[in-house]
């Protein structure tokens, strides 16, 4: 309810700042999404609000994900989430996009609008858009009630609590987790295997607890904070499952320090960005040991031959990069979920290092409700 939230909302908990208190409060966060909604018994979730049943999961043959900012980030992860887990073909893109492209609109496609706050303008007209043409949509929402949770179906409440800063950092983790078990239900109702089912809640159970492991590395992130705040710009780069991390963190970078960021899948760096690194642009490089760990030790290699500065995230310390901030392991498909953690307290770090406003950055609102 409303009240509530916001008479929480004022309090900063000891925190200097509400996107400091929101990115320490995430494994709390984390564990009130998964509560109630583990199924042991079938290897599977529940989740009350879909309004989808089994018959009908089975019909969807195309998954659409819209949302803006970082909600469309987060909708990146949940789209390889599905279709790694379910093997539907799922894709994500800005709904500010979508709805001024007219759009073809399949009705065995199920459209997924993302939204911490179910008020930003572009995602309710494209959801408005969606349900005039008869599409079935559902809403990934923190706040409980709002427009968009209204105008959907039916979906899945985030269940961040209230995020004031600006920018998202709690809500973009929790939503991730939330594709997370959405995709598992979709998966165990097709083709994933019990095993399998398994296997990833098992790595969801973990998550509270290796994001307070990432967290209680703040103090080390805070240094290489004030070892790149000299940067002129920041490279991002990360393969599939690294990318929307990338692509997430340069966000989060430009929001609150106003460092010039850019995201690139690590693979397209040849193709052009490459010509951008010098000492100047450093590269953070997400590293996750996965099957693609070689070819990302590889781009380490080509960006130092470049002389270009390496901050990796990875699981084991990197010896081609400057720095390494080591993350715990999970399963490979939530390992994006804890890569993020990190790269949320060094956009915090540097924007402090740098003296910004940091929950109220310059030109930017919480939510754009208008057009
Ligand atoms: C604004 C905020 C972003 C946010 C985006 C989507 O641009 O500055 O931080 O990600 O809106 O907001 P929503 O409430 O729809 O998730």
């Amino acid at each position: 309810t409303t009240v509530e939230w916001e008479a929480e909302s004022y309090d900063m908990g000891g925190h200097d700042t509400y996107m400091h208190k929101e990115i320490s409060e995430q494994a709390d966060a984390v564990d009130r999404v998964l509560r109630g909604r583990i199924d042991d018994r079938f290897s599977t979730v529940h989740l009350g609000g879909l309004n989808l049943d089994a018959r009908e999961a089975r019909g969807v043959r195309r998954v659409k994900i819209l949302g803006c900012g970082s909600a469309y980030h987060a909708g990146q992860i949940g789209a390889q989430l599905i279709e790694e887990l379910a093997r539907i073909p799922a894709d994500a893109e800005p709904a500010s996009e979508f709805r001024y492209r007219n759009a073809v609109v399949d009705p065995d496609t199920l459209y997924i609008a993302v939204s911490q706050s179910g008020e930003t303008y572009d995602t309710l007209a494209a959801v408005q858009e969606l349900k005039r043409k008869g599409a079935r949509v559902l809403g990934v929402v923190n706040v409980v009630g709002s427009a968009i949770a209204r105008e959907t179906d039916g979906g899945v409440y985030v269940h961040a609590g209230p995020e004031v800063c600006v920018v998202s950092t709690k809500c973009f983790t929790n939503t991730a987790v939330a594709f997370a078990l959405l995709a598992l239900h979709l998966g165990r109702i097709r083709d994933l295997s019990v095993a399998d089912g398994k296997r990833i809640i098992a790595g969801l159970r973990k998550l509270p607890e290796q994001i307070a492991e990432v967290l209680r590395g703040e103090e080390d992130i805070r240094k290489l904070a004030a070892e790149y705040a000299d940067a002129k710009s920041m490279m991002f780069v990360g393969r599939v499952r690294g990318y929307p991390v990338a692509r997430e963190a340069s966000l989060k970078l430009k929001e609150v320090s106003y460092v010039h960021a850019e995201a690139y899948p690590a693979s397209e760096l040849k193709h052009g960005p490459l010509a951008l690194i010098e000492p100047a642009v450093p590269t953070v490089a997400i590293v996750p040991d996965d099957d693609l760990l070689e070819k990302n030790r590889a781009t380490l290699e080509e960006i130092k031959a470049r002389s270009g500065r390496i901050l990796a995230v990875a699981h084991q310390e990197q010896d081609k990069a400057d720095h390494t901030i080591v993350v715990p392991k999970n399963e490979v498909e939530l390992d994006p979920i804890l890569m993020g953690v990190p790269l949320q307290l060094l956009a915090y770090h540097s924007a402090l290092a740098l003296g910004r406003d940091i929950d109220k950055p310059r030109n930017l609102a919480k939510s754009v409700t208008v057009e």
